[in-house]
């Protein structure tokens, strides 16, 4: 459950101005602490590898097999074991988007980290080729939206 900030309510009242909704982003987790800013910080370590890989993987940026490979490291470092290790259960507040099935579902939670993570390692593994790389990218986000699909708000 997300808590609605002053600026997430301003967004909500004058849905359609640009500018109030690029605020309203920015102080959505303001409040999160302990375990839950934890991952929340790792949750967007992955969001920021995944956008430094996939402009370069799709050809919008000129390939770098080297950076694309530092990102797949990136995110499998924080996938698998180091994302369930960050849901300790019951662990949400108001600021967290994570659902109770969670940990009502939690060997499905981990089987989803764990395969984020395999992904992760392949699109490691084929880096040097930009064609086998734009697919393992693709799986690997498809990784992260079918977890965020069952367990996240
Ligand atoms: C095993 C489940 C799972 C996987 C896999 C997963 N996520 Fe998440 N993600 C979550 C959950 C649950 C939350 C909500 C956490 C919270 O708010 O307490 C979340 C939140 C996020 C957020 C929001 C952070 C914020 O600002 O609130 C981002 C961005 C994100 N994930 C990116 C990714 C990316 C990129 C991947 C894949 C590389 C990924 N996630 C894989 C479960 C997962």
């Amino acid at each position: 459950m997300r808590a609605l900030t002053l600026a997430s309510v301003a967004a909500l009242v004058f849905v359609g101005g640009p500018i109030l909704l690029s605020v309203s982003s920015v102080p959505a987790h303001a409040e999160a602490t302990g375990v839950v800013k934890e991952r929340i910080e790792s949750m967007k370590a992955m969001k920021t590898a995944m956008k430094i890989a996939g402009p370069m993987v799709k050809g919008v940026m000129t390939y770098d097999a080297a950076e694309v490979k530092k990102a797949a490291e990136t995110i499998a470092a924080h996938s698998g074991e180091a994302t369930t290790k960050l849901f300790p259960e019951g662990s949400f507040d108001l600021e967290s988007d994570a659902l109770q099935e969670i940990w009502d579902e939690w060997p499905r939670f981990e089987k989803l980290a764990k395969d984020t993570q395999t992904k992760a390692l392949a699109l490691a593994a084929f880096s040097a080729e930009q064609s086998k790389a734009e697919s393992s990218f693709e799986a690997l986000n498809k990784s992260c939206k079918a977890c965020h699909r069952a367990f996240k708000d």
